[in-house]
């Protein structure tokens, strides 16, 4: 198959498909069990920098008939490379050894790290794209700035601390976020020449910023991000208030949570795509017929064209693989 005619490719561009394309955020995850065989109680970052086994993580989702592979690694792997190493505390998320604590912290950041600090994410995806059928694409992301900075600053979603840190220290939070901006350009660009077909930039946490913090904090970087890296790109906002600045930022496709009408967003946008946005807890608390008629009714919503099939946002770790399998096969054999 020539590059860039697998289905979701096709879907993401807005052309007209024989059926909308499926995949889940956090698909490679705790809640499917080969995953955590695979994982076998070895260090998140030990796992995820070991490009076969995160090659092989990867590959999981695919028995249940997934139409894209997301390529394992987590947004924190960009800010390593920049020279910030973490763990992952299991309450907490990841933690880095030394947080950013001032403009010092900030210089000593690589803004346009070697390559050969990430080479196992591009070993991970020359590994991946190998072994993965040539309709199904691989797909890659980062964390958008803002978010990735609150986890550089040893923060993560405490957004009243990551506002305190934004008022105290303007001038190392504006360079930080400038140099990881720097630093994501540079890695997207690297693994689009790899072979990955697409790229999701998860701004998370950004959701939960003021419109005025929101426009300086994180519209002003996807602008820039889509804008130079260019190529098929997704924008994820987890509950992204503010849809109307989200279809503005240059990103070809839209990630929507479930406070927005995807049928509504369709007829606002038209020229857009949407991924989504079945409520993910179904997959928790549900049974096969309620996700099956969740996922009938987002595939009716979506109206068959510029719609990816998607949960509003990733996979809980208490998902039931008997479920996604629902949901999959849902969209996949109608
Ligand atoms: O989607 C996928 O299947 C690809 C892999 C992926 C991971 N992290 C692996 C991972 C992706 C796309 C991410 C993105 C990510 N990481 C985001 C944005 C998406 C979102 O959830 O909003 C964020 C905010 C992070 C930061 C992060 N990494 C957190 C908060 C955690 C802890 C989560 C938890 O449930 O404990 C991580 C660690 C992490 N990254 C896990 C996975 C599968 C879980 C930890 C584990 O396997 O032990």
């Amino acid at each position: 198959m020539a590059l860039g005619e697998s289905l979701f490719e096709r879907a993401a561009r807005g052309e007209v498909v024989e059926r909308v394309p499926v995949w889940a955020m956090r698909q490679a995850g705790r809640w499917d069990p080969a995953f955590r065989e695979l994982r076998a109680g070895r260090d998140f970052y030990e796992f995820s920098e070991n490009p076969e086994l995160a090659a092989r993580a990867s590959l999981c989702p695919l028995r249940f008939g997934v139409d894209a592979i997301i390529l394992f690694y987590d947004i924190t792997t960009l800010a390593i490379a920049m020279g910030q190493s973490f763990r992952l505390e299991p309450q907490r998320g990841p933690v880095p050894d030394r947080p950013i604590r001032g403009i010092d912290d900030v210089r000593r950041l690589a803004e346009h790290p070697d390559p050969e600090a990430y080479r196992a994410v591009l070993e991970a995806l020359r590994l991946t794209r190998r072994a993965t059928p040539a309709n199904i694409p691989v797909l890659v992301f980062a964390g958008a700035p803002f978010t990735l900075a609150t986890y550089q600053v040893g923060l993560g979603k405490r957004i009243d601390e990551v506002r305190a840190f934004m008022q105290d220290q303007p001038a190392a939070w504006n360079s930080l976020l400038e140099k990881t901006a720097s630093a994501t350009i540079d890695f997207l660009r690297s693994l689009l020449a790899e072979g990955a077909a697409a790229y999701q930039l998860f701004d998370s946490w950004a959701g939960d910023l003021r419109p005025d913090e929101y426009e300086r904090h994180a519209q002003a970087f996807h602008e820039q991000i889509f804008g130079e890296v260019g190529g098929l790109s997704i924008l994820f906002v987890k509950d992204g208030p503010n849809l109307s600045r989200m279809a503005q930022s240059g990103a070809r496709v839209i990630s929507l949570g479930t406070r927005h009408d995807l049928a509504e967003a369709r007829r606002l946008w038209p020229g857009l795509t949407f991924q989504g946005n079945v409520d993910h807890q179904i997959l928790v608390h549900g049974d096969a017929a309620k996700v099956t008629a969740a996922t009938k009714a987002c595939l009716a919503a979506g109206g068959g064209r510029r719609h990816i099939l998607n949960l509003d946002h990733g996979m809980d770790r208490a998902a039931r693989p008997e479920l996604f399998e629902a949901f999959v096969n849902t969209a996949t054999t109608g």
